[in-house]
């Protein structure tokens, strides 16, 4: 691939579980990586591996902590100033933060929501010139089957915008579902607003991947559940099969064209009735920008 044929992308949270299966496949592809994470020393070690396995991989880190804002702008001022294109926005880190309490980011929100939404949000906000000057271009945010209210598993998203700061209650999964709930809301109102652009915004849910889950566990017997024992469960996706789904939504050519789908499995899902809502995708994207100091609340 000639330099100008050259594709970059940046990918959040690309160090381990399923965005390292991703990074493994988009090297392989030719790709110029760009870890964006918040552990220097993990993303060493991950260049390190891809490396061990293909010497000329194109890969670099860039510190980045979704749970700060003025990290977010670092790390978005940090890659411009590397002068390179920006092809392919991978919004994949997120997690559940479990605690009894809530955590909370530098700057005030609960930690889930924080990270997994409003971090991802600025940082697009940010790169979104890089991504126009670039296009065709494509962002990816990683949500999950998880933001649908109507999924009888545990208790529903519950989206109060007097609560998004654990004011009233705190509960750990709810928090996870309103944050990919509010990927998607995300997701599709930025693919609305790119329109004529060039650039595509799509969703992705990679599947229950217990692989993933499992390697961030510190109990031995909980690493083992998952790795030896979820993991063989027919409804579970391995990390190859999850990061198939991200593959699609990257390199597939009609997404190059066509945004605001939900892909799941490798391919195109129809997501929650909640999530289609415009008026309620509005609203967040208008209250993100304030919280984000990009313009009026
Ligand atoms: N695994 C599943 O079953 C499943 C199901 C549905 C959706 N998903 C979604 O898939 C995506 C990837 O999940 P995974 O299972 O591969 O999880 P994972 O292995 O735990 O990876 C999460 C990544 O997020 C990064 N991260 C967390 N907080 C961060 C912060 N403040 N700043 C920057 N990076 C941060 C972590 O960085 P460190 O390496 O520094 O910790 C890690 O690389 C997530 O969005 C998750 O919600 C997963």
């Amino acid at each position: 691939m000639s330099k100008n044929q050259e594709r970059v992308v940046m990918i959040t949270g690309g160090n381990g579980g399923i965005g390292f299966a991703t990074v493994q496949k988009l090297v392989g592809k030719g790709y110029r990586v760009i870890l964006a994470s918040r552990n220097q020393e993990t993303s060493k070690k991950a260049i390190e591996r891809i490396r061990n396995t293909n010497s000329d991989a194109k890969i670099e880190t860039i510190p980045l902590d979704l749970a700060s804002f003025e990290s977010i702008r670092a790390c978005a001022s940090a890659f411009q100033a590397k002068g390179y294109p920006l092809h392919l926005l991978i919004n994949n880190a997120g997690q559940m933060f479990d605690s009894k309490e809530g955590r909370f980011t530098t700057d005030g929100f609960e930690m889930t929501f924080g990270v997994n939404h409003l971090g991802h949000f600025l940082l697009t906000n940010l790169l979104i010139d890089n991504l126009k000057a670039s296009a065709p271009a494509r962002v990816i945010t990683v949500s999950s089957s998880l933001h649908n209210p109507e999924l009888k598993q545990g208790p529903p998203p519950d989206f109060d915008y007097d609560n998004l700061k654990a004011e009233k209650y705190f509960d750990a999964q709810v928090f996870y579902k309103n944050s990919k709930l509010a990927n998607m809301w995300f997701a599709y109102e930025l693919n609305r607003l790119l329109a004529g652009t060039g650039v595509t915004s799509n969703a992705v849910c990679p599947g229950f991947v217990p692989a993933a889950i499992g390697a961030r566990r510190k109990s031995p017997f909980e690493r083992f559940f998952y790795s030896q024992f979820l993991a063989r469960m027919p409804f579970a996706r391995s990390l190859d099969e999850a990061s198939d789904s991200y593959i699609v939504a990257a390199t597939k050519p009609k997404f190059a064209s066509v945004g605001g789908k939900f892909i799941v499995d490798g391919e195109e899902k129809k997501s929650s009735e909640e999530s289609y809502n415009e008026e309620k995708a509005q609203i967040l994207w208008e209250k993100s920008l304030g919280w984000c100091g990009l313009g009026a609340e």
